[in-house]
């Protein structure tokens, strides 16, 4: 067990590969040894339940409400998810953080600065490492509209998850690995699996 359990973000425009190098991980990290859980935003919590039934209706709340909705989630996900698993030594491995917020509710019209600051004020724990997987808003379309069994969701649109995709690259700070998402599964993961030992040696 790791003293100091490491947090772990993926962040990405939507079919980039996230969920795939999440379960990669999360399997690693067992298998080597080090403990951990794996966690998403939205979450499945009253408040993540109530963001997915915005994202598959027809109208768009307000990026002012969406911005608020997201906060509500983050914060019931760090009282009751992310802080209980790093205090007893466990590892986070999450799919998406504020980062998505500030990319998406960005480029919704918010300013990605502001949103970021509003996270920040509510002291959300700060990720050890974000695996940033980049792929072009067509491929996103492409993969995306693959999943036959899920309804399109309002953010799904290429003009739109550009504009996701060029904020994501403004927010990059020392924590993130931009990895090359149109790389295959197994040379993407082991990229993060090799990073992610190195960050499992240094605590
Ligand atoms: P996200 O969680 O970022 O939306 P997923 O992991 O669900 O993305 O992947 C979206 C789709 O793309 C899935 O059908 C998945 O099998 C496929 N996929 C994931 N990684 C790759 C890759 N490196 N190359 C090609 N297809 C991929
Ligand atoms: P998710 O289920 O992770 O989508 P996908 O698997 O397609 O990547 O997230 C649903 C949507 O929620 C996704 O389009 C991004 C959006 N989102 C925000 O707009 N703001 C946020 O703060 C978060 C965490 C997600």
């Amino acid at each position: 067990m790791l003293k100091y359990p490491l947090f772990i973000v993926f962040e990405g425009i939507d079919g980039s590969g996230k969920s795939t190098q999440c379960d990669l991980l999360f399997r690693h990290a067992g298998s080597t040894g080090v403990p951990a859980v794996r966690l998403a935003e939205p979450t499945e919590g009253e408040w993540g339940i109530k963001i997915r039934e915005m994202l598959k209706g027809s109208e768009m709340a307000p990026a002012e409400e969406q911005l608020r909705l997201f906060l509500l989630d983050r914060q019931h996900d760090a009282e009751t998810n992310i802080r209980p698993s790093m205090k007893n030594g466990t590892t986070v491995i999450m799919d998406r953080y504020y980062y998505s917020n500030a990319a998406y509710q960005g480029a919704a019209g918010l300013s990605p600065r502001h949103i970021m600051e509003e996270n920040r004020r509510m002291g959300f724990p700060e990720p050890d490492r974000v695996y940033f997987i980049d792929i072009t808003p067509e491929e996103a379309v492409r993969r995306v509209s693959g999943r036959r069994t899920k309804k399109e969701e309002v953010f799904e649109k290429e003009f739109f998850l550009k504009r996701v995709r060029d904020i994501f690259f403004s927010l990059a700070e020392d924590s993130f690995l931009i990895i090359d998402g149109s790389a295959g599964i197994e040379e993407i993961f082991g990229i993060i699996r090799n990073d992610f030992d190195e960050l499992v040696r240094s605590r």
